[in-house]
């Protein structure tokens, strides 16, 4: 047997791991056993109840491409997961490796091997089924064995792959422990929306819609989060083809498109879309741990990707605009003076809470007045400090607020042209640089949680932010540890104001997944900032009083870089009168 070959199928723990599962699901098991030890590198035991091997296969098994799948069918038709006949021979030529197999009306037998030297099968008391047993993987291989990670991200890539497999077979029991502990449970015969909650997030499973759709002999089926429901990174999507998980840049491009209208470019729906095409239109071949796909007709795939969320999200009542809608234009409003002008906003201390008989306290009123008129319509108020002259260019180039549209764009006149400013994106923008500056000086305020939060997470997601806790205490932001699988956070920076503290810790698990181990987090302050800045910003559609208009647009003034958002798009733009008289052709 060649060892260097055997790095093709098998270059670490978790890619062996995939091998054994996808052969325990080829034999037909409706529930399996992964119990794994120090992420796998020094043991993985797979145990199912599928339909076993006999003994006189068993050393047949273990010998290059005899495989007992591909009856005299051509390699594109393939519809079992293996079919190379190499992941076994592979795995056990570089570990000390054991399968033990028992047969319905048979006895139980067991082969071992040692880095390639196999013993003859030997009787073994068993239930029925298979369990293969590999220890010290790539242990006499140091060649290859240097190349493998942390014992922690070893692990985390397995978790992953059996996330995978269980997310492509509902039907199928999954239990997986590791050193000891059990880390994951789902049960045979659950329903895909209940196991793809599951196995992503809980919360999905009252977030969702269902995608379902069919085009030319393809269908499309799945389970996709509401845009409400988003996450910082697309590392929550999933793509199965043919009930093979794959990993797929249409994906994420697709996604996109399919949520452009509704999600900002930085944030990412979480989703499992199942696709089925007929095997000739799907080339699952392309690489030997088969997690790439190529498809004879990618445009088609997309297009189908891309409908079938927009018709799913469009059931759900999310209407996707293309053109601005005419109304918006159309129905800004009169009402009374607001008696209040206190600002829930203040330039040094963000957000504060809104009392009643704050500036938000008009807004139940006001509320209740258009839906008298006119429903729901976008609107702007016309309040007392919006009659306001405007100030000199020089002094306050964004002028002075006139009002707010779609609740989510602030509209304010300058002395040289009308200015339209995102308020979420310039909100964001001074958070950032106030958490610089703050970093700067040493001097992060933190705010005790009245009741500290527990987020729950997936392991490797605690272990990456346990490893950063003194990091993220110097950003403000203290947490512990609480169990394998949550985080307690008991402070957050008091510069967020109430910040969504969940929401900012998972995309922080999620920014250092996309960090890796190395980066220190003062060499990347910029990302994790302004993920912390983008969950204590004022959100879009929010309705703002006219003072705190003004309080926003005087900050940034004063800020640098403040014409830019964290994500490198404008925070407001200018239309020069000279551009006005363009657009009604009186120049
Ligand atoms: N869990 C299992 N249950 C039953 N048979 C198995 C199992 N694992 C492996 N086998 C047998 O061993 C053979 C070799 O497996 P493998 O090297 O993965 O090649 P392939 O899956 O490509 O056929 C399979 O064809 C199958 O007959
Ligand atoms: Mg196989």
């Amino acid at each position: 047997m060649n060892r260097i070959a055997a790095g093709e199928v098998v270059e670490r723990p978790a890619s062996a791991l995939k091998e054994l599962l996808e052969n325990a699901l080829d034999a037909g098991a409706r529930s399996l056993a992964i119990m794994l030890r120090g992420g796998g590198l020094d043991g993985i035991v797979v145990t199912d109840d599928g339909h076993g091997i006999a003994r006189d296969e068993m050393p047949l098994a273990l010998e290059r491409h005899a495989t007992s799948k591909l009856p005299d069918e051509a390699i594109e038709r393939v519809r079992t997961l293996g079919f190379r006949g190499e992941a076994l021979p592979s795995i056990a030529s570089v570990s000390r490796f054991t399968l033990a197999s028992r047969q319905q009306d048979s006895d139980g037998w067991r082969i071992r091997c040692d880095n390639g030297l196999a013993f003859a099968p030997e009787p073994c008391a068993m239930p029925f089924g298979t369990r293969v047993d590999v220890e010290g993987l790539f242990e006499r291989v140091p060649a290859r064995r240097k190349f493998l990670r942390s014992p922690r991200s070893e692990y985390a890539a397995c978790l992953d792959i059996v996330r995978r497999l269980a997310m492509a077979r509902a039907d199928v029991g999954f239990v997986l422990e590791h050193d000891g502990r059990r880390v994951l449970s789902v049960p045979a015969g659950q329903d895909r929306e209940g196991r793809v909650a599951q196995l992503i997030d809980r919360e999905l499973a009252d977030n969702h819609v269902i995608v379902a759709l069919e085009r030319e002999g393809v269908s499309l089926s799945g389970v996709a989060s509401l845009p409400t429901f988003h996450r910082g990174s697309a590392d929550h999507q999933y793509l199965l083809v043919n009930g093979r998980p794959v990993k797929d840049r249409l994906l994420v491009g697709a996604v996109r498109g399919a949520y452009a209208d509704f999600i900002a470019r930085d944030r990412h729906p979480v989703l499992a879309l199942f696709l089925t095409a007929p095997l000739e239109d799907v080339d699952v071949n392309v690489h030997p741990a088969k997690t790439e796909v190529r498809f004879r007709d990618p445009a088609f795939m997309r297009g189908m990707i891309v409908s079938g969320l927009r018709r799913a999200l469009d059931a759900a009542g999310m209407r996707v605009a293309n053109r601005p809608d005419a109304s918006s234009t159309e129905l800004w409003q009169r009402e009374g003076p607001v008696t209040d002008p206190q600002p829930a906003y203040s330039p040094s201390g963000g957000w504060g809470p809104s009392s009643p008989g704050g500036a938000y306290g008009g807004a139940p009123l006001l509320a209740d007045r258009q839906a008298r008129f006119s429903g729901f319509a976008p609107s702007a108020r016309d309040e007392v400090m919006a009659r306001e002259a405007v100030p000199a260019e020089r002094e306050f180039p964004l002028g002075t607020a006139r009002g707010q549209v779609a609740r989510t764009y602030i509209v304010a006149e300058a002395e040289d042209g009308l200015v339209l400013v995102d308020q979420h994106a310039a909100h964001e923008r001074l958070v950032l640089e106030r958490m610089r500056k703050a970093l700067a000086d040493g001097s992060v305020a933190r705010q005790a949680l009245l009741l500290p939060e527990v987020v729950e997470l997936d392991e490797p997601a605690c272990d990456r932010i346990e490893g950063r806790i003194a990091e993220l205490a110097e950003l403000g932001l203290e947490i512990e540890r609480f169990g394998p699988a949550a985080i307690l956070v008991r402070a957050a920076p008091a510069m967020l104001g109430l910040a969504d503290v969940p929401g900012l810790v998972r995309d922080l698990a999620d920014d250092l997944a996309a960090l890796g181990d190395a980066t220190s987090l003062k060499a990347r302050i910029d990302l994790i900032a302004a993920t912390m800045a983008c969950h204590g910003s004022v959100r879009a559609g929010r309705v703002l009083a006219v003072a705190e208009m003004n309080a926003l647009l005087r900050e940034m003034e004063v800020t640098p870089h403040s014409g830019q958002c964290n994500h490198g798009r404008p925070t407001w733009i200018k239309l020069a009168h000279g551009d006005i008289e363009k657009l009604f052709g009186r120049h």
